[in-house]
């Protein structure tokens, strides 16, 4: 039995005083989402304050992204280690936003996630297809190269202990869902890729779905065998939904 995990993305929004209300009302609302993991991703600027405020609650605290290196000359970024002292157990890694503005390739993201795993901590392996790429007919050809590249090398233990996010780019923040069977498809067809790796591994490994989740669609989203909780970004601002979508997973 998987625990289902709902992540919100913050990207790049809040402030001190925002970040504080927003925290304060996804606590307020938070006991009608019980049994399921949820966890907030802020800006890394932001971790030490959310992490602060989310103190003694079960909520956890995740980052967006994270540099592969554990310490040194790469100015701007930020390390494993350093993210671990403000309690921080999940990393985003290869979010469709850091492959297509950042020109994060399948190779970095895929040491992304090893140092991730090495550090102890979990990380959201995203990956997903353009529209262009699905109206080819590329769709599974696309996300099995990009969670491939992140699998290889890995072992049975890392490979049921990351969580994968599929996040069809199209449907990142414009509105538009994939519908319920477009997303199982996808998620049965990672779920059997990591399964001939290891076939407990992709029993237990955790697959969550984003793009346009909302109080709405989670419901059904999250109603598919496959698909085992969401990761939110727009809908994640505001705490009633962000709960109400929690509540959809439990
Ligand atoms: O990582 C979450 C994400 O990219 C989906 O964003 O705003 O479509 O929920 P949104």
């Amino acid at each position: 039995m998987r625990r289902s995990i709902v992540a919100g993305n913050w990207k790049m929004n809040g402030n001190l005083e925002v970040n504080a209300e927003l925290i304060a009302g996804i606590l307020k609302e938070k006991s009608s989402a019980q049994g399921i993991e949820v966890l907030v991703c802020p800006p890394a600027i932001y971790v030490a304050q959310v992490s602060g405020l989310l103190e003694g609650s079960d909520i956890g605290v995740g980052a967006q992204n994270a540099s592969a290196f554990e310490s040194g000359a790469f100015t701007g970024e930020v390390s494993l280690p350093m993210l671990a002292d403000f309690a921080v157990r999940y990393v985003i890694v290869g979010h469709s936003e850091r492959r297509a503005l950042f020109a994060e390739s399948d190779g970095q993201v895929a040491e992304k996630a090893r140092a991730v795993l090495l550090a102890g901590m979990t990380p959201i392996v995203c990956v997903g297809e353009t529209l262009e790429e699905r109206e080819a007919g590329g769709t599974l050809e696309v996300v099995s190269r990009q969670l491939r590249a992140v699998c290889d090398g890995l072992d049975a233990d890392q490979l049921a202990g990351m969580v994968v996010a599929y996040e069809p780019v199209w449907a990142i923040g414009t509105g538009r869902t994939a519908t319920p069977e477009q997303a199982q498809e996808v998620h049965a067809a990672l779920r059997a890729l990591i399964a001939e790796a290891d076939g407990k591994a992709g029993l237990e490994v955790r697959i969550l779905y984003g793009g346009s989740v909302n109080a709405e669609n989670a419901a059904q989203l999250f109603d598919k065998p496959d698909i085992d909780g969401g990761l939110v970004g727009g809908a994640s601002l505001k705490a009633k939904d962000f709960i109400a979508i929690c509540s959809a997973a439990a």
